[in-house]
């Protein structure tokens, strides 16, 4: 029996079911943009444990600030005793974060955490209790924000009910616009119906947060056209509702600006951030106006392990590698190159209805046929299949499950970028 298969029998006996894998591998080693399995097979990593090793595996700064910090202390509970790394860590959120007003930041564990806390802000700042959140969004697995999630199948189906006064309305996902309508003819349509759902669901004085992706994640990384996020925002502020921007998977530099929405030109009024945050560790942040985020009473948000030390010190280690290494310059080229492959694929492939995306973060939609549009689920997941057989690691996204998504570490070299596109473009004349 090989290891992996000794692996995936203990994996069957004693893990369930529920937590998927992409991959039927075990990792044992990775540096870069390489993982290494306990075979030895070397795989380019296209995914980034969804979205989370933009400064790469094992980045040499992350790992040293580890180190050291498990040498010092690795808990005290932020509510118990406090430390610098916290304190210094929200000091830089609030400096990056788009917006030129006082900013507050707190940490918690994980995206769907961070946006949990971001709706408990905004709910006790505005003393409203509505939430409007958009189809093909992504924001968690856990009870409110799986709510708060479009996608049925596999995230919310059999987990109902759901959190009460979540309501939802079409995003801008102009190849398959809601309202058949072309961008810029639509005069921005999709924007504009949210100011009918509070004639038909929730008058606008109920409504306490919209909570938008800047750039769709899980929904298949749909970049809404020019202006949308300000149309949006303004209808926020025409109603006194507050704007919270989910950047959990845009964020940290994958569009080539830290934070996506800085493309759009709006300020929102809460942020929330995790994945490449921390370099692998688990840390999130929520980062919104001083009197918002100030609103709750003391004692009021937190828990035990949110901003743990050895995450914070990891942030900061983030944070440097970025600068020192000019990551965002990077992402961009990265997007740059991959962009202009997938374009060349879509001219070769028909099953590639459209490409799309917003610096290091591209996507190609594959269809049956590109005037119906049908969404090729099983030619996607052949295709995230043939990629890992020939040592590529790549994850799909899409309420159809019909979107081949690119999330490489941006430390990537450009020989691996081009074996990874080159094994991408031949598993897609397999399937
Ligand atoms: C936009 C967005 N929000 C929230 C989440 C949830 O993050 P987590 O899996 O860390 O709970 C994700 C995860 O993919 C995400 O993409």
């Amino acid at each position: 029996m090989s290891k992996t298969e000794e692996l995936q029998k203990l994996r069957e006996e004693h893990v369930p079911k529920g937590p998927f894998n992409v991959t039927p591998y075990f990792a044992a080693d990775a540096k870069g943009a390489v993982i290494t399995d306990v075979e030895g097979r070397e795989y380019i990593d296209f995914a980034g444990g969804i979205g989370v090793m933009n400064v790469g595996h094992c980045a040499p700064r992350v790992v040293e600030a580890i180190k050291d910090q498990a040498g010092r202390f690795t808990h005290t509970c932020f509510h118990v005793m406090m430390y610098e790394s916290y304190l210094e860590l929200a000091r830089r959120m609030n400096g990056l974060a788009p917006g030129g007003f006082a900013k507050k930041t707190m940490f918690v564990n994980s995206g769907a955490e961070a946006v949990e806390n971001a709706v408990k802000i905004a709910r006790y700042a505005t003393k409203r209790f509505g939430i409007i959140a958009f189809e093909d969004a992504f924001h968690g697995r856990t009870l409110l924000t799986m709510t708060l999630t479009s996608k049925v199948k596999p995230y919310k189906y059999g987990f109902g009910p759901y959190a009460p006064d979540v309501y939802r309305i079409p995003y801008a996902y102009c190849y398959r616009c809601a309202f058949g309508l072309a961008y810029p003819s639509c005069e921005l349509r999709c924007a504009e119906y949210m100011k009918e759902i509070f004639h038909t669901h929730i008058t606008a004085e109920n409504v306490a947060a919209v909570l938008a992706e800047p750039v769709l994640g899980e929904g298949g990384f749909v970049v809404p056209p020019g202006g949308w996020h300000r149309k949006v925002k303004q209808i926020c502020e025409e109603n006194g509702i507050l704007y919270i921007d989910d950047e959990v998977q845009t964020g940290f530099g994958r569009t080539a600006k830290m934070f996506a929405i800085e493309h759009f030109g709006v300020e929102p009024d809460i942020m929330t951030t995790a994945k490449s945050l921390a370099g692998g560790l688990p840390l999130a942040g929520v980062t919104g106006r001083s009197e918002v985020m100030e609103a709750p009473h003391v004692g009021g948000l937190g828990g035990t392990y949110g901003g743990n030390p050895l995450a914070c010190r990891a942030a900061l280690a983030v944070l440097e590698t970025f600068e020192k290494e000019k990551l965002l310059e990077r992402a961009g080229a990265i997007g740059t190159r991959v962009t202009d492959r997938f374009t060349a694929m879509q001219k070769e492939h028909e099953i590639i209805g459209d490409v799309r995306g917003v610096g290091a973060m591209v996507a190609m939609e594959l269809v049956k046929d590109r005037a119906t549009k049908e969404p090729a689920k099983d030619e996607t997941s052949a295709l995230v299949k043939k990629c890992y057989e020939k040592g590529l690691v790549t994850i799909s996204a899409g309420t159809h499950g019909n979107i081949m998504r690119i999330l490489m570490p941006l430390v990537i070299t450009d020989e691996q970028l081009e074996r990874g596109l080159d094994i991408l473009e031949e598993s897609l004349g397999e399937i």
